[in-house]
């Protein structure tokens, strides 16, 4: 068990960088709170329907001074106060990884000071435990990011287990390629929720894919938007534009459903009341909203991040670096990026 506690009279002040996909993201944490996040989006990837990784990695290059600077400058920290320097390692893609890793081993290695190895997951998961209110150990956290959709039960700030995950997509990556065959900007999930709370979520009932035990599958449904539109189009053309908040709504109800029928499953096989959504979904208005019903059905106690805590941010690496530190989990310089890093209990 990592005691969080941390002896005040010599703080703990680390500097985390996250650049896994196309944020690129600074912030300091002291003592285990956080005094600055700032975040980069990379806009370029919008005219391309999706991140392009080569443009990632240069807009990486070109943001992590600046968003550095201005995470110390904010958070009225100077180098020379830092005690450790943290970075996303993976899963993420390898030229942004790689971006973030030799920027804040330079850091480590200049300033002689520890290096610490986040993996993206499992700091999305630690993102409960910037602010309060915190969950109690163990709790059962489903993960619905861009590139993942995992139901993890939580033992400790670093010993999770992964119980159930997508066999296809990831759900972030469902809502993001049926909102581009509806005709929405990229990234689409954001688009997707805010037509859907105007729409009617029972007008077009999608097929749900049946997984066995605590796994899911997406592509399915994705599959399933695609012949009904393109059948739909056939007899009429202004199809998707006069019915495009039902179709939104629809769309949204089905993932969700998918998503909560396991999470509440899972709870009662496992037996916890704990229970928390992290990653970039769980952001969606409609899973908010849903997940708070549920809780009251159950008797659940809810934890839903921040909204500026469910996409990709540093603060969520500098907390579970915090963590890692305490646990003495501190890397050498000969630490590199891991594009398919995998964490909890083998
Ligand atoms: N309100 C919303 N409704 C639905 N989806 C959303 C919403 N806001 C963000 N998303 C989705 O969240 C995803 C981005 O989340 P996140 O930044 O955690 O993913 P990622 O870092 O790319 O993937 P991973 O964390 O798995 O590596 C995108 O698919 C985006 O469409
Ligand atoms: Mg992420």
């Amino acid at each position: 068990m990592v005691k969080d506690t941390y002896n005040t009279s010599s703080p703990l002040v680390i500097l985390a960088v996250e650049s896994s996909c196309d944020e690129t993201s600074a912030a300091i944490s002291k003592n285990g709170r956080v005094l600055s996040n700032i975040v980069a989006t990379q806009a370029v990837h919008e005219n391309y329907g999706g991140v392009v990784p080569e443009l990632a990695s240069r807009a990486h290059q070109q943001n992590i001074v600046p968003v550095v600077h201005q995470a110390l400058r904010e958070a009225n920290i100077t180098k020379t106060m830092l005690n450790a320097v943290a970075y996303t390692q993976g899963p993420g893609l390898l030229g942004a990884l790689l971006v973030g890793s030799s920027f804040v081993k330079s850091l480590s290695w200049g300033l002689n000071i520890p290096l610490i190895s986040v993996n993206h997951m499992q700091a999305h998961i630690l993102a409960h435990f910037i602010d309060e209110p915190r969950p109690k150990f163990p709790f059962l956290c489903l993960t619905v990011s861009g590139g993942h959709t995992q139901l993890v039960v939580v033992h400790d700030y670093l010993d999770m287990e992964i119980i159930g995950e997508t066999l296809d997509d990831a759900v972030g990556e469902a809502f993001d390629k049926i909102a581009k065959l509806l005709g929405l900007p990229y990234p689409g999930g954001p688009y997707l929720d805010k037509l859907a709370s105007q729409g009617n979520p029972s007008r077009f009932p999608f097929p749900i894919s049946s997984m066995p035990a605590m796994d899911f599958s997406f592509s399915g449904v994705k599959t399933a938007v695609l012949y009904f539109l393109r059948d739909q189009l056939k007899q009429h053309e202004s199809f998707i534009e006069e019915n495009l908040a039902d179709l939104c709504a629809s769309v949204q109800a089905t993932l969700i459903s998918m998503l909560l029928e396991k999470l509440e499953i899972a709870a009662h096989q496992i037996g916890v009341r704990e229970i928390a959504i992290a990653g970039g979904v769980s952001a969606n208005s409609g899973l908010r909203s849903q997940l708070e019903k549920l809780a009251q059905t159950n008797q659940w106690n809810v934890y839903i991040p921040k909204i500026e805590y469910c996409t990709d941010n540093a603060a969520m690496i500098a907390i579970a670096a915090h963590y890692q530190y305490l646990a003495g989990q501190t890397d050498t310089l000969t630490a590199s990026p891991n594009p398919r890093m995998k964490f909890g209990r083998k």
